[in-house]
């Protein structure tokens, strides 16, 4: 593997002018041996409320069961401490019913965090109360401020070479445009994408297996928004496991999808499978349920 675009970042970290061809440089290009994109050495929990019967759902499929899904929180947790990393648990937010899902709360990138604006009003406010734990970690913590912006976390992608934000019912152009404007001096680049039609988020459909590896449904990838990458297609009928994170060693995906799970494991990754029948209930997954990152 050999990622050039880590040195563009550390470069626009020192403050070296970084020009377009940066964006050029083949993915999976790991230099220094870093992938910002899938190895981390922190992540940011939120524990379940009890409110969770009352969180945002497509479709009504019954409530959430608390408790199993505390044990496959727990089941979560546990995998991504195995991998090495530090996972800080924060306590349930009985006020916000999704606040579990903490990923559309903030980007974490590895030069700062950026604050979302969430595109459902009773996710709004749970974006604040994440704000100060990225501050006690991050240098630099910023945020999407304008009353015309909303995006949510599961709508971004993070690849070594760039932002992929997918426009949603929760992430809108000015959202986008917002977070380009935040990231560009960091030295990233965002492109706008397009979640498909009756899809809660960009990443309900696809998930970065590795530097140049996506996982994606069908009906995502035909749109040729992963142009440039290997695609794994999920298996058709399956759709539901798109959600995947790869973090450190260990592709996390859910579990119940026996023909995705042995397409992971034929294409080499090490997985685990992690217990979501609650979750999705919510249309919630594995990417939804964490921050992933490394402080600086
Ligand atoms: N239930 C997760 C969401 O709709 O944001």
């Amino acid at each position: 593997m050999c990622n050039l675009t880590v040195l563009g970042h550390w470069l626009a970290r020192t403050g070296f002018p970084v020009g377009d061809g940066l964006a050029l440089l083949p993915a999976g290009c790991d230099i220094f041996g870093m992938s910002f994109s899938f190895r981390f050495t922190h992540a940011i929990t939120r524990r379940p409320a009890a409110s969770i019967t009352r969180g945002l759902r497509a479709v009504d499929t019954g409530n959430p069961d608390l408790a199993v899904m505390q044990a496959h929180h727990d089941a979560y947790i546990a995998t991504l401490r195995e991998t090495g990393a530090k996972v800080v648990e924060l306590p349930a937010l009985d006020a916000y019913p999704d606040s579990v899902f903490v990923e559309d709360t903030a980007l974490c990138l590895p030069q700062g965090a950026v604050i979302m604006r969430p595109g459902a009003p009773s996710r709004l406010g749970e974006a604040t109360e994440m704000a100060p734990h990225l501050r006690a970690l991050y240098a630099q913590v910023v945020a999407i401020t304008s009353a015309d912006s909303f995006i949510e976390g599961g709508d971004i992608l993070v690849t070594e070479r760039e932002i992929l934000v997918g426009r949603s019912a929760r992430t809108n152009a000015a959202g986008i445009a917002e977070l380009a404007r935040l990231v560009a001096p960091w030295g990233h680049t965002v492109r706008e994408v397009h979640t498909p039609p009756g899809v809660l988020h960009f990443k309900t459909d696809c998930s970065l297996l590795d530097a140049e590896t996506i996982l994606s449904t069908r009906r995502l990838s035909a749109s040729g928004c992963f142009h440039g990458y290997r695609v794994i297609d999920i298996p058709e009928g399956e759709e539901a496991a798109a959600n995947t994170i790869r973090f450190n060693d260990l592709v996390l995906m859910p579990a119940g999808f026996p023909r995705t799970r042995d397409t992971i494991a034929t294409a080499g990754f090490n997985l685990r499978e992690i217990g979501n029948s609650e979750c999705a209930k919510l249309d919630g997954g594995m990417s939804c349920l964490s921050l992933r990152f490394t402080p600086t």
